[in-house]
C-alpha cells in the first residue's frame, strides 16, 4: 500500500470513529427528537434552500409537525436544538448569562467592535444594558426624542412626491433618527456621507459563512473603520467642549460621557455602532411592512386612518404631535403588535449551552447551540387563531389571560430585552401618523415583497404617493 493511500485510509477510519462516537455519545444523552443530517454540512442546505424561496417556512414546518416543538438539528456547521415551545424559549432567554450566553460568529464581531453591548458579557453586560435601557425610555422619548422623531420623519416625508422606494426611505429616516439621538446632528451632507459608508458595514453582516473570500466583507471592514473615525472625531470634539462649557447636550453621547465612567473613545464609539446596527434594518423593515400589510387590509387601513385623521383634527394644522395624541393611539397599537407578530423580523435568537441542560425530560449537550424561535410561535395556530394572517383586531382587548407573556416576543426578553423596544413602537406609531394623514397611496408595480421576509429584505416596495388634498405643507 502506497502511504498515500494508507494516509487516506487511516483519515476514513478516524472519521467513522468519530461519528461512531458522536452517535454513542448523543445516545447515551437524551436529545430532542430529529435529523443531524449530514456529517458537518447537517441540514444547513435544506435551511439555505428554503429561505431562498419565498416562504421560507417548509423547513420549519415539515420538522415542527414530524418531531414536535423541539427537535434537533444540524446547522451552520453546528448540532443545534430547535425551540418553538413558549416555555423553553423563555428558559433560555431568562438563563442567558447563567446557563446559556449568545455567540456571534468572529466575523460579525468584527463589525460590530469588541465592546458592543452585543457582545459583552457577565457584569459588564448587566451594566451596559441596563444604562442603554435609561437612554430610551419612556421618560426620554416623551421628553426629549418624540420632538425629533416627529419632525424628522415630516421632514422626509414633505420631500416625497410620485414614485418612492419605501424601504430606502425608512432605512433613511431610520439613520438620520438615531444619528440624531445618538449626538444630536441634523442631517446634512456629513451625515449622509456617513451613512453612505454605513451601508457597506451592513452589508458585510450577510456575508457569511465565508467571510475570508467575500469581498463584501473586505469592504465592510474597510467601511467600519472610516465611520469608526469620523464618529471618534465627534467624540474627541464633545469631549473638548464638554470640559470647557458647562452645557451638554441632551443625547445619547452627552450621557454616555456623564455617566461618571471612564469611557475611552474606542468603548463609545463601539457602544454607538451596536446602537446604528441593532435598530436600522429592524426598524426600517417594520415600518414597509406595516404599510404593506395595511395596503392588503383595507378594513384596517379605513380604522386606521380614522383615528389618525381625529388626532389631526384636534391639532392646529402644522402642530407637531404630542404624547398625549401617542397615547390616544388605542387601535394603532394593535397594528404595531399584529405587524410585529406577522414580520418576525428577529425570527428567533441562537445561544450557547455553558452547560448540559436538562430540560421537559431532553439534555441539551454543553457547547450546543439552541434556536428559540419567536417566529415558530407567532406563527402557531394553538397560540394565534389563524395565524398567518393580518388581524390587529385580535389585540383589542388584550389582556394577558388571552396572550401569555412568553407567546408573544418580538423583542426578545431577559437579560438581553431589546432596549429599542419602546421607541421602535413609537417611532413606527409616529411614522403612520404623518404617512397616512398626509398621503393616500398604491403599490408602484406587483408587489414582490415576500410572505414572510427574512430580515434582509431586498424588496424596496415601491409605492406610488399622492398627497391627500385635506392635508398641507407641515414645515
Ligand atoms: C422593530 C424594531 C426592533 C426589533 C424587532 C428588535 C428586536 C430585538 C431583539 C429580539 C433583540 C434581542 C437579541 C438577543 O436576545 O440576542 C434585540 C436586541 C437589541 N436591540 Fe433591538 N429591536 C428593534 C429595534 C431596536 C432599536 C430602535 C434599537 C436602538 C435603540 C435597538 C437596540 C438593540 C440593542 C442594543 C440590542 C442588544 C441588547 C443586548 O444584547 O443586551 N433595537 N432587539
Ligand atoms: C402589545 O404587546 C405588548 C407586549 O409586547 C403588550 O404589553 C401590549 O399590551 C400590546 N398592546 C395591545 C394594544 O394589545
Ligand atoms: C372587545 O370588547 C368590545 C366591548 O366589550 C366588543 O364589542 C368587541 O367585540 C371585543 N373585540 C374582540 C376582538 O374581542
Amino acid at each position: 500500500m502506497s502511504s498515500f493511500t494508507s494516509l487516506l485510509f487511516s483519515c476514513a477510519a478516524i472519521a467513522a470513529f468519530l461519528i461512531l462516537l458522536r452517535r454513542w455519545r448523543y445516545r447515551r444523552l437524551r436529545l430532542p427528537p430529529g435529523s443531524l443530517g449530514l456529517p458537518f454540512i447537517g441540514e444547513t442546505l435544506q435551511l439555505i434552500s428554503a429561505y431562498k424561496s419565498d416562504n421560507p417556512e417548509p423547513f420549519m414546518d415539515r420538522r415542527l409537525n414530524r418531531y414536535g416543538l423541539v427537535f434537533t438539528t444540524h446547522v451552520f456547521g453546528e448540532p443545534t436544538v430547535f425551540s418553538a415551545e413558549p416555555e423553553m424559549n423563555r428558559f433560555v432567554l431568562a438563563n442567558e448569562g447563567k446557563l446559556f450566553e449568545c455567540s456571534y460568529p468572529g466575523s460579525i464581531s468584527n463589525l460590530l467592535g469588541k465592546h458592543s453591548l452585543l457582545l459583552m458579557k457577565g457584569n459588564l453586560h448587566k451594566k451596559m444594558h441596563s444604562l442603554t435601557m435609561s437612554f430610551a425610555n419612556s421618560w426620554i422619548i416623551k421628553d426629549h426624542l418624540l420632538v425629533d422623531v416627529d419632525r424628522l420623519i415630516r421632514l422626509n416625508l414633505d420631500s416625497w412626491s410620485d414614485r418612492v422606494l419605501l424601504m430606502e426611505e425608512a432605512k433613511k429616516i431610520t439613520f438620520e433618527l438615531t444619528v440624531k439621538q445618538l449626538m444630536s446632528f441634523d442631517p446634512d451632507e456629513w451625515t449622509e456621507n456617513l451613512r453612505k459608508e454605513y451601508v457597506l458595514v451592513i452589508e458585510g453582516f450577510f456575508t457569511l459563512p465565508f467571510p475570508l473570500f467575500s469581498p463584501t466583507y473586505r469592504r465592510a471592514i474597510k467601511a467600519r473603520t472610516k465611520v469608526a473615525e469620523a464618529l471618534t472625531l465627534v467624540v474627541r470634539e464633545r469631549r473638548k467642549g464638554s470640559e470647557s462649557d458647562g452645557n451638554r447636550k441632551k443625547d445619547m453621547l452627552g450621557a454616555l460621557l456623564a455617566s461618571g465612567e471612564q469611557f475611552s473613545d474606542e468603548e463609545i464609539v463601539d457602544f454607538m455602532l451596536a446602537l446604528l446596527v441593532a435598530g436600522y434594518e429592524t426598524t426600517s423593515t417594520i415600518m414597509t411592512l406595516a404599510v404593506k400589510f395595511l395596503t392588503e387590509t383595507p378594513l384596517a387601513l379605513a380604522q386606521l386612518k380614522e383615528e389618525h385623521d381625529q388626532i389631526r383634527s384636534k391639532s392646529k394644522t402644522g402642530a407637531p404631535l404630542e404624547w398625549s395624541d401617542y397615547k390616544s393611539m388605542i387601535f394603532t397599537q394593535c397594528v404595531v403588535n399584529e405587524t410585529l407578530r406577522m414580520a418576525n423580523i428577529i425570527g428567533g435568537i441562537f445561544r450557547r449551552a455553558t452547560t448540559d441542560i436538562n430540560i421537559n425530560g431532553y439534555t441539551i449537550p454543553k457547547g450546543w447551540k439552541v434556536f428559540a424561535s419567536f417566529r415558530a410561535v407567532h406563527l402557531n395556530p394553538n397560540h394565534f387563531k389563524d395565524a398567518r394572517s393580518f388581524n390587529p383586531w385580535r389585540w383589542q382587548n388584550n389582556s394577558e389571560a388571552t396572550i401569555p407573556v412568553n407567546v408573544y416576543t418580538p423583542f426578545g426578553g431577559g437579560p438581553r430585552l431589546c432596549p429599542g423596544y419602546e421607541l421602535a413602537r413609537v417611532v413606527l406609531s409616529v411614522f403612520l401618523h404623518r404617512f397616512i394623514t398626509i398621503f393616500s397611496w398604491v403599490p408602484a408595480e406587483e408587489d414582490r415583497l415576500v410572505f414572510f421576509p427574512t430580515t434582509r429584505t431586498q424588496k424596496r416596495y415601491p409605492i406610488i404617493v399622492k398627497r391627500r388634498e385635506e392635508s398641507s405643507p407641515c414645515i
